[in-house]
């Protein structure tokens, strides 16, 4: 039987219209469930929207309206988003609905029956937002929650307490037990930490409002919110079939604001239902903050929104209309390491786009498919096995050795180093194409190598197809269009990751059209950028985490021509340094200062061509073998003829450049950092 693969997203409350930040997790499940179902596995993806509680309540009466109009009208807010943004839930569940109330209900006798439950009298200070009390130590100076630096309340009340002090060394025996359930690393040892200071007993009901699930036997109390909500991953899959399949999760996503709820109540509240270790969630991922001057939430004061307001939209509905959700799909997946904070930024994104996307993938796929239209009919060409040369079978394995990564790094949860992984693939696919230039064949009337020469192209791309769906499933469709294969249809039992060399079959139509991606030059950017609602002075300053980390340190950027404090995550990061091995190295005719070097970069595909202005400093044979220092993911420029794919590291003046290396051997393509 094929394996199963249940995933889930927190469901949302539904006080605010969806974010990017809500969009975050949502669609990064969503990557998930489509990555693993193209795998063949039985995929089940949940999200949905939490309804109950004092919050809506007063945010409903706010708006003259009743509790369920209110709660009707925000949760279809959500439900309709997501496909706008290609999410595919297979459900969807509300708090609301009858199939979860009424389970909510039985679970709670079961706790009851085990003795887990209790009535008593709460007194403390409970921010209405978090839903939850905090001690006079959590809170901020002021007396503010520290979530949302809003005032708490002082609440009494009779309440049903949840024995939760009992299951303290009982959660620490079930993590030691399970050391993934708890993801990343920092955050399993935030949460040892706090259980590991004590439990206190939890409150587990209100009095204080009635829109909620009635206590059983007691309805002048209703269930507390997160007791109520945290059972939607169990009630949504009913009782039956679909509950025998999927239920534990594999994973279950969220931030860190709800970690503690998640990978504590959660379980010990599993556990007093009577469930093993085998029957409690696989694992807890919490991911970062994604943050635009400050987390990106829907309780901000007046001031921050102000502000953010400048920075552009954050309505992840108005970005889909304007980019198309892929972008924002692909921004958000490829740019934030998952587990870690990352900074939005709109500018940023039609970059990332554009580098990756339409100068990278795109490029490769517009360039080649002309010669298809002009000599093979519009046919993909036949490329003889007995023809291929080294170069062929290099791109054939490097084709494969990315499969490999991309896959091993979508499973670990690293969708930033997946896509990475497809992207230095197109990379390759690119150096391939430049090196045999299609076009000097084609002049030639050497067919037959032309043939062989697209062929390996579009066999590449069709991986890239494959590899992208997950995250941009839209777009990387389309780019099947073009390549003449099927929309991709996962099915169970079918592993559909990149399928052995040869998948794309000779002599079948291919289908050139528009762009697969925008081009992005500087005039439609800028008027994106507009409809985005992104002030001309954010995009002038950008990064603005840059600018604002300079000003902090008083240090005002290039006075000297100095290009000023940069911030590690937002931009050294993304230069990739690599240690590099000169393994040839020649003149480049008629030109004085160039030198050719063939580098080893110990990538899959093979060394790299790096045209480098070195010559009147070093001969060409003083370079073989040194060990130099390269950036590796400059975009490719042509020199001479001869496309350069990167840029080595040297200092001085031109005529007695020195070029940087490093002091101890180290494998080509060890990162310098
Ligand atoms: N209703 C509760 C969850 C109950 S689950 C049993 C809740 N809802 S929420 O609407 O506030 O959503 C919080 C979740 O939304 C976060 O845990 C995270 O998954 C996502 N995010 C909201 N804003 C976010 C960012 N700015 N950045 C990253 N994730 C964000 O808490």
């Amino acid at each position: 039987m094929a394996k199963r693969y249940y995933i889930t997203t927190p469901i949302y409350y539904v006080n605010a219209a969806p974010h990017v930040g809500t969009a975050y997790t949502t669609l990064a499940a969503d990557a998930f469930a489509r990555y693993h179902a193209l795998r063949g596995e039985a995929s089940w993806f949940l999200t949905g929207t939490d309804e109950h509680g004092m919050k809506l309540e007063r945010e409903a009466r706010k708006r003259g309206m009743g509790p369920r109009a209110f709660v009707d009208e925000m949760s279809a807010r959500f439900r309709e988003v997501w496909p706008i943004l290609h999410v595919r839930p297979d459900d969807f569940i509300r708090s609301t609905e009858p199939r979860h109330m009424e389970r909510v209900q039985k679970y709670w006798s079961r706790c009851v029956a085990r003795g887990d439950i209790y009535l008593g009298k709460y007194t403390g200070l409970y921010c209405v937002s978090c839903e939850d009390y905090y001690t006079e130590k959590d809170l901020r100076e002021g007396r503010l929650c520290p979530v949302h630096d809003r005032p708490v309340e002082m609440l009494e009340e009779e309440t049903y307490f949840f024995r939760l002090s009992a299951y303290a060394q009982r959660l620490l025996d079930f993590y030691e037990r399970n050391p993934g359930c708890i993801r990343p690393e920092t955050r399993r040892n935030e949460v040892l930490a706090f259980v590991r200071e004590g439990l206190r007993d939890l409150s587990l009901s209100r009095t204080s409002f009635s829109w909620g699930i009635p206590v059983p036997g007691d309805p002048k109390h209703v269930i507390y919110v997160w007791f109520d909500a945290l059972f939607n991953y169990l009630t949504a899959l009913e009782d039956g079939p679909r509950h025998e399949q999927f239920w534990p999760p594999d994973v279950q996503l969220l931030a860190k604001d709800i970690l503690r709820f998640h990978a504590v109540y959660w379980p010990a509240f599993l556990m007093s239902a009577g469930m093993s270790d085998a029957e409690l969630p696989r694992t807890i991922f919490s991911h970062g903050w994604i943050n635009m001057e400050g987390k990106i939430s829907k309780t901000v004061d007046e001031s921050s929104a102000a502000r953010r307001r400048r920075l552009g939209t954050t309505d992840p509905k108005r970005i889909a209309e304007i980019l198309g959700a892929d972008i924002l799909r692909y921004f958000l997946l490829r740019e934030v390491s998952f587990g870690e904070d990352g900074e939005f930024s709109h500018v940023r994104m039609i970059a990332r786009a554009r580098a990756d996307l339409s100068e990278t993938v795109g490029n490769l796929l517009h360039r080649a498919l002309p010669f298809v239209t002009k000599y093979f009919d519009g046919k993909v060409p036949y490329a003889p096995r007995e023809s291929l040369t080294d170069v062929d079978t290099a791109v054939i394995a490097c084709a494969a050795e990315s499969a490999k990564l991309a896959a091993s790094e979508w499973d670990a949860y690293a969708p930033h180093r997946a896509l990475e992984a497809t992207i230095d693939l197109a990379r390759a696919g690119n150096r391939y194409f430049d090196e045999n230039a299609p076009w000097v064949l084609a002049k030639n009337g050497d067919t037959a190598r032309l043939a062989t020469v697209l062929y390996h192209v579009f066999e590449l791309l069709r991986s890239v197809s494959v590899q992208l769906w997950p995250a941009i499933p839209e777009r990387a469709d389309a780019l099947r269009t073009q390549l003449g294969l099927d929309a991709l249809t996962p099915r169970v039992d079918a592993d559909l990751w990149p399928l052995p060399w040869g998948g794309l079959a000779a002599h079948t139509a291919m289908a050139p059209g528009e762009p697969v991606f925008p081009r992005f030059d500087k005039v439609s950017e800028a008027a994106l950028l507009r409809d985005l609602g992104v002030e001309d002075d954010v995009v002038e300053r950008v990064p603005a985490k840059q600018k604002a980390r300079t000003q902090a340190v008083e240090q005002p950027s290039s006075t000297d021509g100095s290009p000023g404090v940069i911030d590690y995550d937002a931009d050294f990061s993304r230069i990739d340094l690599r240690l590099g091995k000169v393994v040839a190295a020649e003149k480049v005719l008629k030109a004085d200062k160039l030198l050719k070097l063939t580098v080893d970069l110990g990538e899959p595909g093979g060394p790299r061509i790096i045209v480098a202005g070195i010559a009147l400093s070093y001969t060409a044979e003083a370079m073989v073998g040194r060990q130099i220092v390269v950036v590796a993911n400059l975009a490719p420029k042509v020199l001479r003829g001869i496309t350069s794919h990167g840029m080595l590291l040297a200092c001085g003046p031109n005529d007695a450049l020195s070029v940087v290396t490093i002091e101890r051997d180290c494998p080509p393509g060890t990162r310098v950092k």
